[in-house]
């Protein structure tokens, strides 16, 4: 039986962050298309990632796995507002984003919180990674249409020619992601592609490549 080194270390880093009691709310068919994305930027790039700045934490989870594309000494920006108000989860895990933030400086990455509305800490994030290009964006915040265009248009601004760009819940109806994913089909053509109609289903954006109208 042949083993796949990729889902082998996504494996791996999922064991690691249950043991360790991070939960993460990205199911595992969601995670394997970003790593394999991730591993293609990677390849298009030609070296291991610069950078990487993720809006909607939560308990760092995602930010911890995505890591692995990130070359030590990189900087890992976290925009998160610290406490959740659904009817699922509530209250602050602020403390469990720092504890991961702590554990990826430990690392030797240049890793950072800000906590708030990505809305009114997008200045402080573009101050904070100065003339860095950005690598790759993840944007799993806020999930109403207003937010979550309003995260893509303004961060991308930070990531570069070429850079990549995964939007969670693309297929999730019970937030009206899916309508601004529409949108970015319909602009970005091929340079747009999913995880196929799985749910909560990821997202891909390829900056600067393909038929993008903008
Ligand atoms: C679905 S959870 C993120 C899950 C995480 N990426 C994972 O897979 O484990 C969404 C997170 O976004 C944060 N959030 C919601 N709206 C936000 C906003 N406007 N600005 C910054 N963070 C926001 C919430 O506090 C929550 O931690």
């Amino acid at each position: 039986m042949s083993s796949d080194p990729l889902s082998e270390e996504l494996r791996e880093r999922m064991e690691w962050l249950k043991h360790k009691r991070f939960n993460c709310l990205c199911p595992k068919t969601d995670l394997m298309f970003a790593y394999r994305a991730l591993e293609d930027l990677s390849h298009r790039l030609g070296r291991p990632l610069a950078n990487m700045i993720e809006i909607g934490s939560y308990h760092g989870a995602t930010l911890y796995l995505f890591s692995h594309f990130v070359s030590r000494g990189g900087t890992i920006v976290s925009v998160d507002l610290g406490r959740c108000m659904g009817p699922k989860r509530k209250g602050d895990h602020s403390k469990r984003t720092k504890r991961m933030i702590e554990y990826l400086k430990g690392q030797g990455y240049n890793a950072k919180l800000f906590l708030g509305n990505s809305e009114h800490l997008f200045e402080k994030v573009r101050d904070f990674v100065k003339s860095e290009t950005i690598d790759f964006l993840h944007i799993d915040g806020g999930h109403d249409y207003y937010t979550v265009k309003f995260d893509f248009d303004h961060y991308t601004q930070l990531v570069g020619t070429g850079g990549l760009v995964l939007l969670h819940d693309v297929n999730n109806p019970q937030c009206t992601v899916p309508g601004f994913w529409g949108e970015l089909r319909r602009k970005y053509g091929d340079a747009a592609f999913s995880s196929g109609d799985n749910w909560p289903g990821m997202g891909a954006v390829e900056l600067g490549r393909g038929s993008s109208l903008l």
